[in-house]
């Protein structure tokens, strides 16, 4: 991999390996080199590691693909971005929109909950339009898809979009570099199934190049609410508090069900409890703050530890897709209560758990 000092984005670091045209610009905000961070606790035995994609330039994995699909579309000569989004999207097209000097249209679901505060904020901060549909993810989906078909001007930036995939498959390469290799198992969120494709088609690329001697085996992690690939059906209100996953017509379930069958792999479903307690175990016992739907990831890797599908002593990569500052209300909701204090020393120490009032 490339020196972290003279990283300049996914584009400049693997051009060769992404079937972006030759004349496309190199549009980057120097995403990816996320860091890869064994697990202190989590492992409960196996030999985990976190794959911290919030540290990209907009706090998701979403920057990968769309430096790509952003590049490819100046290429093209677009005139506006378009896409839907349960938040991450958009926050990512709305930014290398900004770097583009093209404009952003971003279609998401109305309604309380319906996306995280932070991701609304920063499609805001960079300037997009932002349009609030009266439906779901995949309605919305649906609306861009067929005003992008009318109009030639118009890139569609979701991950139907093949060039979203491409960038997103460097998160793959990322892995095996860090790691000298594959891992045995690779656990991910899924929602619309773009990036388990694309981490997929990553690995296999890497094996067939001999950069990797093998793949890994997928857990894809669905919403107990929201798990069309698990249940084999689609779901029209998918239901989770974990809203990024919130889709119950993911676009590429046949990607991703070919490639878990390949992976001799599993779609699982947690539940919002599960998902909860992994988003708390990864902030209060390993010091890292992801957004709930990246922290399914971690949730199915215990269940299929429980399952006794992950033996003891295997190497694992929990891909924890955004970062927790994106969803500040869920944060606050799951702290410690607050104290009130006068500004004094024994007031402030008065807050201390008892066994270290004293000194
Ligand atoms: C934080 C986060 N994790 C996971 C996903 C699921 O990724 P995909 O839709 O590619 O399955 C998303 C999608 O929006 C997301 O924002």
């Amino acid at each position: 991999m490339a020196q972290t000092a003279r990283w300049r984005g996914i584009i400049d670091a693997y051009r060769s390996y992404l079937s972006l045209p030759a004349d496309a610009p190199t549009l980057t905000l120097h995403e990816g080199n996320t860091p890869l961070v064994p697990a202190r606790h989590a492992g409960r035995g196996a030999d985990l590691h976190f794959k911290i994609e919030g540290a990209n330039p907009t706090g998701s994995f979403k920057d990968r693909g769309m430096a790509v699909a952003v590049s490819g579309a100046m290429a093209e000569g677009a005139r506006f971005l378009v896409c839907a989004s349960t938040g991450n999207t958009s926050a990512s097209a709305a930014a290398y929109a900004a770097r583009a000097g093209l404009p952003a249209l971003l279609a998401v679901p109305a309604g309380d909950g319906a996306v995280a505060q932070g991701k609304l904020a920063q499609a805001l901060a960079f300037g997009a339009r932002l349009v609030l549909v009266g439906g779901n993810f995949d309605q919305a989906l649906a609306a861009v898809r067929a005003l992008a078909a009318a109009r030639p001007d118009a890139a569609l930036v979701n991950s139907v979009n093949p060039l979203r995939l491409e960038g997103q498959k460097t998160g793959a390469y990322e892995v095996v570099e860090q790691l000298g290799d594959a891992p045995e198992w690779l656990c991910i969120p899924v929602g619309n199934a773009g990036n388990i494709s694309a981490y997929w088609r990553g690995f296999c690329e890497y094996r067939q190049s001999g950069r990797a001697g093998r793949v890994p085996r997928l857990i894809g992690a669905q919403a107990a609410g929201a798990a069309p690939l698990v249940h084999g059906r689609e779901v029209d209100e998918p239901k989770t508090l974990a809203s990024a996953i919130r889709i119950g017509r993911p676009a590429s379930a046949h990607l991703a069900r070919a490639a878990v069958a390949e992976a001799d792999g599993r779609f699982l479903a947690v539940s919002d409890a599960d998902i909860l307690e992994a988003y708390r175990f990864l902030a209060r016992r390993e010091g890292i703050f992801c957004e709930p739907a990246s922290a399914a990831s971690l949730a199915g890797f215990w269940q299929a530890q429980r399952a006794g599908l992950i033996a003891a002593d295997q190497r694992v990569v929990c891909v924890l897709t955004g970062n927790g500052l994106k969803d500040p209300e869920r944060a606050i909701a799951e702290g410690e209560p607050t104290v009130r204090a006068e500004p004094t020393a024994a007031a402030i120490a008065a807050a201390l758990p008892p066994e270290l009032r004293d000194a």
